[in-house]
């Protein structure tokens, strides 16, 4: 048997922690920009959720179990609203979807992104204008396209010149002229504060710009004159902090735009930027506010038309995360803590990486607080795992917790709502589960707990 080669060392790296991590100074205290805005304290120091105790929750709905913030999520679709008053703004629906928050964001004035058929299901039986949905993906199935074509989809976002072929009979049969949009890969890869701008993007997504596939496309579009080709899309990665990949890949895809003109005569009148807009995971992350997005990307676009002479095109957005990861945090119940050779203290958690994959999947960072109650205890630097057969199901790497973190407290893991609960697993047969909406001192359920019997449902052999 090896040893870990990093031997005793590896232990004393993770007992310290990252370098940013430092023990608070108050082990109870919520870092306002990691929890939903209505998530306090109360009298007994556990946590309330607009003004609802979670150990009411817990004993309600069980653990683990996401908790959504219903108008923390309404009020940052408004803000994105209101922020760009004459830009479409589409929920990306990947990051979370279900019939309720189709719901919400539609009442809220937004459009919505859908990249699947299941996706768009929702949406349409959530009752979702079909002109206000859009429909990503790089392989839908003709089957996909159909269902979006006789709903009325408003756009649809072509990936490949295999696709174009398919709408373009589908679209023929029918003698309709939806509205699409060609994604562009534009050699810009964005995350959190560092971006990368190459000639070329190797990726399965859109059409290369750079390789001239992009401009072949939607020659090919305007040419064949049976779709309505309303403009181009680029989206350039996700939990993006600084707006300069934005800065490159507008001027990008606008002095395509400005080749097409000049090839075609034809002035796109829309563009679309994307979603990626970061949020805050932990004390490190410093996101923008929807309106300093709104007037850094309405100055870049402006600028980089003006360069290529072209009027501003009718702009959209894509924000998944930015809406509804801070609106959530996953309510969990410790099962055990255990001090392992004095390196490191595991805290275990009755859920993990099937409601929560992006620690394990993207090495992300999260954070937690003991929910159920205050404590006076020394902090004590813990790594919150789950309950799976896998040692790297970890829920958060490191963080503070009281040292008298003991089985049966509540843990929350706030900023959840984005791409876990879509991502989530029945990895080891441990049934997803529910998302309970509260607002105004009120839950209910919006997706239920999955049970043992849905989990066998599906077993017919
Ligand atoms: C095309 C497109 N738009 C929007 C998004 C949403 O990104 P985010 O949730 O980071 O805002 C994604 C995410 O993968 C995407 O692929």
């Amino acid at each position: 048997m090896r040893a870990h080669e990093a031997g005793a060392l590896h232990g004393d790296i993770g007992h310290r922690g990252p370098a940013w991590l430092r023990p608070p100074a108050d082990v109870n205290a919520l870092v306002p920009q990691l929890w939903p805005r209505q998530v306090e304290r109360g009298a007994g120091g556990a946590l309330t959720v607009a003004g609802l105790d979670v150990r009411e929750l817990a004993a309600g709905y069980g653990t683990p179990a996401y908790v959504l913030d219903e108008d923390d999520l309404r009020s940052r679709a408004r803000e994105f609203r209101d922020a760009f008053p004459d830009v479409d703004v589409y929920y990306a629906g990947k990051a979370f979807l279900c019939r309720a928050v189709v719901r919400m964001i539609a009442e809220e004035g937004l459009h919505l992104d859908v990249c699947s058929g299941g996706e768009l299901a929702t949406a349409l039986s959530a009752g979702m204008p079909a002109e206000r949905i859009g429909f990503h993906g790089n392989n839908k199935s003709v089957a996909e396209l159909t269902r979006a074509l006789d709903a009325g989809v408003g756009r649809i976002i072509l990936d490949s010149f295999a696709e174009i072929d398919r709408l373009t009979a589908l679209a023929r049969e029918r003698g309709v002229r939806p509205g699409v949009l060609i994604r562009v890969t534009v050699g810009v890869e964005a995350h959190t504060h560092e971006f990368i701008a190459t000639a070329h993007e190797d990726q399965k997504f859109g059409f290369s710009l750079a390789g001239g596939a992009a401009a072949a496309a939607a020659f090919r579009v305007i040419d064949e004159g049976v779709l309505d080709l309303r403009g181009l899309h680029s989206h350039i990665g996700s939990q993006i902090f600084d707006t300069s990949g934005f800065e490159v890949s507008a001027r990008r895809v606008l002095a395509l735009q400005a080749q097409i003109r000049d090839a075609r005569g034809v002035e796109l009148p829309e563009l679309d930027l994307g979603g990626g807009f970061g949020i805050a995971y932990t004390t490190q992350d410093d996101p923008s506010t929807p309106a300093e997005l709104a007037k850094r990307l309405r100055k870049i676009v402006d600028s980089e038309c003006a360069a290529e002479n072209l009027a501003v095109p009718h702009l959209s957005i894509e924000p998944g995360r930015a809406i509804v990861g801070p609106a959530v945090f996953t309510l969990y119940t410790v099962g055990t803590v255990k001090d392992v050779d004095r390196l490191r203290t595991y805290v275990s958690v009755d859920g993990g990486m099937s409601d929560n994959i992006r620690t394990a999947l993207y090495d992300a960072s999260y954070s937690a607080t003991l929910a159920d109650r205050a404590s006076t205890a020394e902090p004590l630097l813990a790594r919150v795992v789950g309950k799976h057969c896998e040692s790297g199901d970890i829920v958060v790497k490191d963080e503070f917790l009281p040292a008298d973190v003991r089985p049966g407290d509540l843990v929350a893991v706030p900023g959840t709502g984005a791409y876990c609960r879509s991502m989530a697993s029945n990895y080891n047969h441990v049934p997803r589960p529910p998302v309970v909406a509260v607002r105004d001192g009120r839950a209910r359920l919006i997706v239920r707990r999955e049970t043992e019997e849905d989990l066998l449902a599906l077993d017919v052999g």
